[in-house]
């Protein structure tokens, strides 16, 4: 996999947000506040800082226009956003099938629209990630309450052993976040696989294939760098604490899509002040303005 365009992004946006009815009764959980910008700011971040700018979203039929709303085709961003629909929440691995025609043989990274990624040096391990010429890639997370996950066991070299969902006993405290890179043979494999006891495609029996094949590696992501999943209220509430604390002391945003595009030299000074402009008189729309100077 070579860095850049070849490889194209999925923004896994629908579900139904159950875990944080009544908030999501009404509207997608990935469009809700998170501090000063909307849920899926964030992982569309991630996919920028790792220079991919051809990206599917994928949501719910219901909430796709809402999507489109505020995302637009990508071009103000210098990007290209592209809707798929996802009518039941049928499983992560299920949205590489519905993916297909949009990979078109292609490579991926999938990220999960409520997952959050922050850290010195993610966009180079992620960079790292992309040079891989096959196989599948994984990040893994030291977390405390590893049932609430996917959670994997590895050797002392990092081969993978085991991988597991959500298991009531776990045997590591290894979470595996939602951030996941494959190569081209991803959709093949995700249409054998079959439903869970949940009814869900789970992501883990997918990435099993690729660890049967020994061809699964994990970047274990370093200590102090943070990744949340914002599905359920106390992480939600966490996470726009986090961001709050850390933009208010620094003056900077964390997970800008409109600042990673101009940063990448995707967008001109002109168009940012532009974007800016239009979000007056917002501090974000300020903050936008205020850059290029
Ligand atoms: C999903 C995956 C799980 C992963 C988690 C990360 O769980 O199934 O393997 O660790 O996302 O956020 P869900 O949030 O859908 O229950």
């Amino acid at each position: 996999m070579r860095r850049g365009t070849q490889v194209k992004g999925i923004v896994l946006a629908g579900g139904t947000g159950s875990r944080l009815w009544p908030l999501t009764k009404v509207i997608s959980k990935q469009l809700l506040p998170v501090y000063d910008k909307p849920m899926i700011y964030y992982p569309i971040s991630t996919l920028f800082l790792a220079g991919i700018r051809d990206i599917a979203i994928v949501t719910t039929p219901e909430e796709q226009s809402r999507f489109k709303s505020l995302l637009g085709t990508g071009s103000d961003w210098g990007v290209s956003f592209t809707y798929v629909a996802q009518a039941k929440p049928t499983g992560i691995s299920d949205a590489f099938v519905l993916c297909e025609e949009f990979l078109a043989g292609s490579p991926s990274i999938l990220i999960l629209g409520d997952n959050l990624f922050v850290g010195a040096g993610l966009g180079k391990s992620l960079a790292r990630f992309l040079d891989h010429t096959s196989g599948a890639r994984i990040l893994g997370y030291h977390v405390k309450n590893p049932s609430d996950y996917g959670v994997i066991e590895v050797d002392e070299n990092l081969k993978v052993l085991t991988i597991q969902e959500k298991p009531a006993q776990p045997r590591s405290n290894l979470a595996i976040p939602g951030l996941y890179v494959v190569d081209s043979t991803a959709p093949e494999k995700a249409r054998q696989v079959q439903p869970s006891a949940r009814g869900e495609k789970e992501i883990t029996e997918f990435l099993s294939a690729y660890m049967l094949e020994d061809n699964l590696q994990i970047e274990v992501m370093q200590r102090g760098s943070a990744w949340m999943d914002m599905g359920n209220p106390l992480d939600l509430a966490a996470t726009s604490d986090y961001i709050k604390v850390i933009e208010q002391r620094q003056g900077t945003k964390i997970s800008c899509p409109e600042e990673i595009a101009w940063r990448s030299g995707w967008i001109t000074d002109a168009k940012l002040i532009e974007l800016g402009n239009r979000l007056a008189p917002s501090s974000y729309g300020k903050y936008l303005g205020s850059l290029p100077r």
